[in-house]
């Protein structure tokens, strides 16, 4: 059995009026299965409402299904009896930052947890000294929680969450109100958990850029689990991620746009890096090197000209007056810092 196993659970949000009459049911998740082996990286995706965060609640038992079951780390969290290894399995993060930090001090703040646990005082200390270090705040131990930046206290919250040893934590969008530094901290600290100290990671985010790499991604719809895949097998589905109102990484969007331009790109790319190589290998030389002036040096280019070929010359969308698609490959920002766009224009 997995760390966490849902099976057919589906949750109601009930609205009673003054007297106590039902006035409205929310099924805000519906029917979902949903499995996550130990050390696993997941990340969750769907649209507003769409169930998100009242599956993360289920994962540590602040809510309990409606119908159908969830165990965690073997146990089913509907049972009183099992509330306290529940939670102790799986931390939680929030959103805001400011809600979850309580002490004056940032090792104070992290020490709450063990504390409330009953764990000997000796052991809070190590715990707050490895989970700070964790996080990469153990310079910030001293500090006021007050004057750290968003990402620094939410790196805060998560060392709180860590010192309590669970198996598992479950971020609920932590880097919603974060600037972009901050959510590469963040993300990078969530990383390292799961890569070093091999907590299962759960990361619900609207980033698509956050959640590339993660083993595993479920896409939710309406309260139901309606794709679910690698980064790369969902993302492949531009169209359908669309339709379901999501975006993709931006690399993975400019590589299905020239894609779809007539350039032969796999699906699925997920980073720079590997739109380059791919770039390289269709323009069949090592280094795609601009001339000088930013001119049409890329007139070597036979293999992806061959791609657009299928595209009447002078169409909308075919790039250079010599019908190669030496414009789109030079769109590539990071190797050609002097922008495609203009020779576009120009050509
Ligand atoms: N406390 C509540 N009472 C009644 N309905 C609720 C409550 N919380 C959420 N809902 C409803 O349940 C559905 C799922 O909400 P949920 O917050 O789980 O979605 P989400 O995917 O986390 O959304 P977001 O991306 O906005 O955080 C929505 O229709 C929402 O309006
Ligand atoms: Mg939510």
């Amino acid at each position: 059995m997995g760390i966490i196993e849902s099976r057919h659970l589906s949750y109601d949000y009930v609205k009673l009026d003054e007297e106590g009459n039902v006035e409205d049911v929310t099924r805000a998740v519906d029917d979902v299965n949903l499995s996550v082996e130990p050390g696993q990286f997941i990340a969750i995706l769907g649209h507003n409402g769409s169930g998100k965060s009242t599956l993360a609640k289920h994962i540590n038992a602040l809510l309990v299904p409606t119908e159908g079951t969830i165990y965690v780390d073997g146990k089913e969290t509907s049972r009183e009896e099992n509330i306290w290894d529940v939670r102790q399995s799986a931390g939680m993060v929030f959103q805001n930052p400011d809600n979850q930090i309580i002490g004056q001090v940032v090792e104070e703040d992290v020490g709450f947890g063990p504390e409330n646990m009953g764990v000997p005082t000796k052991e809070i200390w190590e715990r707050v000294e490895e989970s700070l270090k964790a996080v990469g705040m153990y310079a910030y131990r001293k500090h006021s929680p007050n004057k750290l930046s968003g990402g620094q206290k939410q790196r805060v919250s998560i060392a709180g969450v860590l010192a309590m040893h669970p198996k598992c934590i479950v971020l609920d969008e932590p880097t919603a109100m974060l600037d972009p530094d901050g959510r590469k901290s963040v993300i990078r600290a969530a990383r390292a958990l799961n890569d070093v100290e091999k907590v299962t990671v759960i990361l619900i985010t609207h980033y698509m850029e956050e959640v590339i790499y993660a083993d595993r991604v479920f896409v939710m719809d309406e309260g139901k689990i309606v794709m679910q895949g690698t980064p790369r097998e969902v993302f492949s589905q531009v169209e359908r991620l669309k339709a379901l109102r999501l975006d993709v990484p931006q690399v993975t969007l400019l590589a299905h746009e020239l894609q779809q331009s007539g350039l032969p790109l796999p699906d699925g790319i997920l980073t720079a890096e590997e739109l380059e190589a791919e770039l390289r290998k269709l323009s069949g030389r090592e280094t795609v090197e601009a001339g000088p002036d930013g001119s049409e040096e890329a007139g070597g280019l036979p293999e992806a000209a061959a791609g657009a070929q299928d595209r009447p010359a002078g169409e909308p969308g075919t790039a250079g007056p010599d019908g190669s698609a030496a414009g789109g490959l030079a769109m590539d920002p990071a190797s050609d810092p002097d922008g495609a766009a203009d020779r576009n224009g120009g050509a």
